[in-house]
């Protein structure tokens, strides 16, 4: 059978490879440890050496940083911390001066309590209509001492914070998601679309190519807000990333009951506003969803053609190393947006999730990690997981449609596990009292340079987490064209998969190989993952990609290669 993404129209996000930017933990100019705008600039050299076609740049919008950056204080302005908005426009021109397309992060959910929306409404007292931007109601109970309803914040703990009248009487409650300094906005209100409309085209005036929009399955919440119990999912994050709350695990085939604060039909309207601002612009700007939406069916209605163009593949992301499910979620995947017009996403990791490296060899007992630290179960093994993220890698790379690759990733790094407990961050930590690790195991600041100080992150070597003291051998300055190295396999699969157009390509799927492979041909390559532990035989051909070391003619467990037909 042959699964095609062809004929579906050439525009560059149907097959490009975007390099997500984690700017606090990239680059730092500065020196005071934590990752700008400039000090991006100075390395985007090294993202076209690498072969990305775009970046996306989580925030650097003015927030006080509670959860790094996705609570918002001014959408149209740079924090300082990261620069300044001169600082950006000549982080972009480099950008596109080396041919590599600019996404930003919009997070249209919740906006920082520090807000001047949010303190407007605070100020403005109840009834009025600056309350009527955000999710204001009453508490339940004699006094309205009890929350609204039932909800729990992704983060932990109830969804609710009650403010404090200005004479000291308690007085209404608001709606967080995810933590009490991220307020949700009401997106039934006609003047947050209005402010909305107002911040994408700042942006794509001032040039960016598009944006990776925060939280899209969760802007319009069930009316009358009634209560909801999730299911124990047992896996994933467990929220403490994203909002995957209530989801079904991973390739479950039929709709899970939907939470009323996810995935409610109400959010579409919005994005065909948002499709029709984006036409006003020339040159193919995108909308990508992340939105923790199952099954993949029902994802595809955010990326229908007067939708978004893309959502990020979490499950696909999710889905253990295992060649009966990822033969499994590849076919849904592909089928699914296939019905839409869209090409599938592909992704391993992200600032949300625990990195492949080390994800990928995290046991049954605890396969997703939902972030993991000393105490966590099922401690990976270093070298079995950067086998394997190497293999995945390279078995992603070679499928059509189009990928996003997390800083660092190409450098194979780990998971940074035992970061003392006083450097975490995550609000995830602080609101579950310590019980979940949170994310700041994988966005400790990337190496550059070995035996530098910050391995070249700055020249202080100061760091918003610390930095593992056995980095060298990650630093990209110890791979850089040393056959063999993570990184020379990203720079060779991202060439291969450019020179040979696999991101248009179909997939073909070879099937004699064995119950532990996944093979498929892509025009001219042909990629064979043994995802088992028992060596193979290897069909005849050249091989043109080898993510691990070959014994002969027979591929290893673990380990993905890519064919030239001859
Ligand atoms: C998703 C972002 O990726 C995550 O980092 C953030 O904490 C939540 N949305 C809330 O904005």
């Amino acid at each position: 059978m042959t699964l095609t993404m062809t004929g579906l129209g050439s525009e560059w996000w149907r097959s490009a490879v975007i390099y997500q930017i984690y700017p606090r933990s990239f680059a730092d100019s500065t020196g005071d440890g934590i990752g700008d705008l400039p000090g991006i600039t100075g390395r985007l050299d090294s993202l076209k050496t690498l072969g990305v076609d775009a970046i996306w740049l989580s925030p650097f919008f003015t927030s006080p940083q509670k959860d790094a950056g996705y609570d918002v204080a001014d959408y149209c302005d740079v924090d300082p911390i990261f620069g300044t908005l001169a600082d950006f426009d000549a982080m972009q021109k480099k950008a596109h001066d080396l041919g590599i397309r600019v996404i930003v992060d919009l997070v249209p959910n919740h906006s920082s309590d520090q807000h001047v929306w949010f303190q407007e409404a605070l100020a403005a007292g109840e009834g009025s209509p600056e309350r009527d931007h955000y999710m204001f109601r009453e508490g339940k109970g004699p006094n309205g001492d009890l929350p609204p309803n039932n909800w729990e914040s992704v983060f932990g703990g109830p969804a609710w914070t009650r403010v404090t009248r200005p004479d000291g009487t308690p007085g209404q409650w608001y709606l967080h998601l995810f933590d009490s300094s991220q307020p949700d906005l009401n997106w039934q209100s006609e003047w947050v679309r209005a402010q909305f409309r107002d911040v994408l085209r700042f942006w794509l005036d001032r040039g960016v190519d598009g944006f990776r929009v925060d939280v899209a399955h969760g802007l319009i919440k069930a009316d009358g807000l009634p209560d909801y119990t999730p299911p124990e999912t047992g896996g994933s994050m467990g929220g403490s990333g994203s909002g995957n709350v209530g989801l079904e695990p991973a390739i479950s085939d039929h709709e899970a009951v939907t939470p009323p604060y996810w995935a409610q039909d109400g959010v579409h309207e919005i994005y065909r506003d948002w499709h029709t601002v984006l036409e006003e612009y020339e040159g193919e700007r995108v909308l990508c969803a992340e939105a923790w939406v199952e099954p993949l069916t029902k994802l595809a209605r955010w990326v229908r053609p007067d939708e978004m163009q893309q959502a990020f593949n979490f499950t696909y992301l999710e889905t253990p190393w295992s060649a009966t499910a990822l033969k499994r979620v590849i076919d849904t995947s592909i089928s699914s947006f296939a019905t839409v017009g869209a090409p599938s996403t592909w992704v391993l990791s992200n600032h949300d999730v625990v990195r492949h490296a080390s994800r990928l060899a995290l046991t049954a007992e605890n396969p997703q990690g939902a972030g993991i630290g000393p105490k966590s179960a099922g401690q990976p093994d270093r070298v079995v997981g950067l086998r394997r993220a190497r293999a995945a890698t390279s078995l992603m790379l070679g499928l059509p449609g189009s990928a996003y690759i997390y800083q660092g990733e190409e450098l194979g790094l780990p998971e940074v596990i035992d970061l003392p407990d006083a450097s975490r961050q995550d609000p995830t930590w602080f609101r579950t009292n310590g019980e979940k690790y949170g994310r700041d195991g994988c966005r400790v600041p990337i190496p550059w340079e070995a035996a530098t100080p910050g391995y070249g992150f700055n020249t202080t070597g100061a760091s918003w987490l610390p930095q593992p003291s056995d980095w060298d051998d990650y630093a990209r300055d110890s791979q850089l064209d040393v056959p063999g190295s993570t990184l020379e396999l990203y720079r060779t699969a991202l060439a291969l998969r450019s020179a040979h157009d696999l991101g248009l390509g179909a997939l073909e799927w070879i099937t004699d190989l064995g119950p532990a492979v996944v093979a498929f041909r892509n025009g001219a390559i042909t990629v064979i993952a043994n995802v088992g532990d028992v060596a193979i035989e290897l069909p005849v051909g050249q091989v043109v990609l080898a993510s691990g070391e070959l014994d002969g003619a027979s591929l290893p467990g673990d380990t993905t290669v890519w064919l030239l037909a001859q």
